[in-house]
């Protein structure tokens, strides 16, 4: 390895101007029905992004082609520096190890206690010691107010409950950037504000990056420094919650109804 090539391993995963995911003219079709059609968008280091947009619309298909489960047609895809597109598979496996996931399809072992559950992750590659994993597991379980759960299983923890060890397992590896594919959904109003409450904590806590796809407009307004409606395959929208919210666009007003 050369020393260009060493000093691009190690250089820091932010660009200058604190850009950690760039997306550029995306395109993204299954035969032909075009889903992505031209999707721009960049995310700051520290920065709450939520995408809106119709069930179908493509928000998880975006969220995939973003780290790197499916390849798009055409496009730019830049995050924390690598061009996902072009990584090998193992290049995507280190890149992953700073990205948190908490997907609608990401559920927790039944057969593991929520200690184990949170130890997981780390067996693959973590250079810590049994103390340190020990004192993880407290921190994070602390982050998401759950520190009296260590030691039940998947089965005695409500669906708030589950959710919130879910992002604890994800907060274990220290992600710089998390995706949360509909945080909320399945959850009652109470606790599906208590979750979007816990987002915007992750992300001050812990200094992260988040992209946020929700149908559910509280956790918009909780969770998001800046919003995107994703509709016809482009960034149709861009803006604060308060600013799409006044908009007089028909697409957008959809979303926001009377929404205060
Ligand atoms: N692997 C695939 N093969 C074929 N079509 C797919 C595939 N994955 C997604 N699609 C299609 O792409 C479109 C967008 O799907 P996607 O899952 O991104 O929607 P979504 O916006 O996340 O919807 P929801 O809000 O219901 O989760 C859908 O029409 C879906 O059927
Ligand atoms: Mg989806």
């Amino acid at each position: 390895m050369n020393e260009v090539t060493l000093s691009q391993a190690v250089s820091p995963p932010v660009d200058s101007s604190g850009v950690v995911i760039t997306v550029r003219h995306l395109q993204k079709s299954f035969g032909d029905h075009v889903v992505l059609r031209d999707f721009n968008f960049t995310l700051q280091a520290e920065e709450n992004l939520a995408v809106l947009g119709k069930s179908g619309s493509g928000k998880s298909v975006l969220i995939k082609c973003i780290v790197g489960l499916i390849p798009p047609d055409a496009g730019e895809i830049q995050v924390l520096g690598k061009n996902v597109p072009y990584l090998e598979h193992e290049e995507l496996d280190i890149l992953r190890r700073d990205l948190g996931f908490l997907f609608q399809w990401g559920a927790l072992y039944d057969s593991m206690t929520v200690r184990e559950n949170l130890i997981f992750p780390l067996r693959k590659h973590s250079d810590k010691t049994k103390q340190q994993i020990a004192q993880k597991v407290e921190e994070v379980l602390e982050s998401v107010g759950l520190p009296e759960a260590v030691d039940l299983m998947p089965s005695e923890l409500s669906g708030g409950m589950k959710k919130r060890i879910a992002l604890a397992r994800t907060l274990m590896l220290e992600p710089k950037i998390i995706f949360y594919d509909e945080p909320t959904t399945g959850l009652d109003p109470v606790t599906a504000k208590e979750i979007s409450e816990l987002i915007r904590e992750v992300q001050q806590q812990h200094q992260t990056a988040a992209i946020v796809i929700t149908h559910d407009m509280e956790c918009v307004k909780i969770t998001a420094d800046r919003v995107i409606l994703l509709s016809d395959g482009i960034n149709y929208a861009e803006g604060t919650y308060e600013t799409l919210r006044r908009s007089n666009d028909p697409t957008v007003k959809a979303f926001f109804g009377n929404n205060d």
